[in-house]
């Protein structure tokens, strides 16, 4: 697509980015049937949200800026777009499977990260290494596997490996009032806090499809022994059920189902006597 981010890179403009979203989403579901490239292509961009975040966070121009949990890369080649000089790590917790995806995905979005395979929960970086730090749609999945105490130990993490006043983004379906419990008494000032609803309408069809899959990548993140198909089998009825029930109330409401969201954002600085 285009060319590496380079130092003196100028940032992109709205329909530049725009471009780069839907040529990278063209590449990721070039395999994939109608039905699988809107529940894929949601990936790239997420319905808005990711041009929507990185056009509101204080990033600094040449700072040094750590995605966690980025998955197969797709935030990072949205903050590669968006801040050209800002040197990009992603950290996940595995880079098999779907995440193998990740450097191939940078690639071809023209975006420079170096990628790190670790646990977010002990992010094997020194304190204070980091100019600003991100998360998006992680939280939840590290809850997945490892409850509250995973979330806990990850936003703490987090907080250690950033620089006195150095940037902290958390982007998730978290209710305010519970990022603002988890920042409390971390040693973090709330600057932002703001929350964008995905601009995505699936019908019956789609919906059906995609809580399949959505189901299924629960349960791939629900840590449970290998070889035990009964608990997983009985983990993705009790998950297929939830996510049926909602469906089937917001096609009723509104003949259409928006998959996630609203997505929420909370930016913090940390505290400069830290
Ligand atoms: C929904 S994805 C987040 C989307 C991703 N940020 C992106 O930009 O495409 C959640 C990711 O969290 C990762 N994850 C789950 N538990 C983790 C942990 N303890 N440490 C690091 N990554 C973890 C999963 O492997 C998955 O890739």
């Amino acid at each position: 697509m285009g060319k590496k981010a380079s130092k003196n890179a100028l940032a992109l403009t709205e329909d530049q980015l725009l471009k780069c979203e839907k040529a990278l989403r063209a590449w990721f579901i070039c395999d994939a049937d109608p039905v699988e490239a809107l529940i894929d292509g949601l990936d790239i961009g997420w319905g808005g949200v990711q041009r929507w975040a990185t056009g509101r966070v204080p990033l600094s121009e040449n700072g040094l800026h750590l995605d966690v949990a980025c998955g197969y890369a797709t935030f990072l080649a949205q903050l590669g777009w968006r801040f050209p000089s800002l040197q990009l790590i992603g950290l996940n917790i595995d880079f098999t499977g779907p995440h193998a995806l990740a450097s191939s995905l940078l690639e071809e979005a023209g975006v420079d990260a170096s990628l790190v395979q670790a646990d977010a929960r002990r992010i094997p970086f020194a304190v204070g290494s980091f100019d600003s730090l991100s998360c998006f749609l992680g939280l939840q999945d590290i809850e997945i596997g490892s409850g509250e105490d995973g979330i806990l130990a990850t936003v703490a993490d987090a907080i250690r490996v950033l620089r006195p006043g150095g940037i902290l983004i958390l982007i998730d379906e978290y209710s305010q009032e519970r990022f603002e419990e988890l920042l409390n008494e971390l040693g973090v000032s709330v600057i932002e806090q703001s929350e964008h609803p995905l601009d995505i309408r699936w019908d019956e069809k789609v919906a059906a499809h995609a809580i399949h899959l959505y189901a299924e990548g629960w349960v791939d993140q629900m840590n449970l022994p290998e070889g035990d198909e009964e608990s997983r089998a009985a983990a993705y009825r009790e998950i297929f059920r939830r996510m049926e029930a909602d469906c089937s109330v917001q096609l009723s409401r509104s003949g259409y189902y928006v998959p996630f969201g609203p997505v929420r954002m909370v930016v913090g600085r940390k505290w400069r006597e830290q």
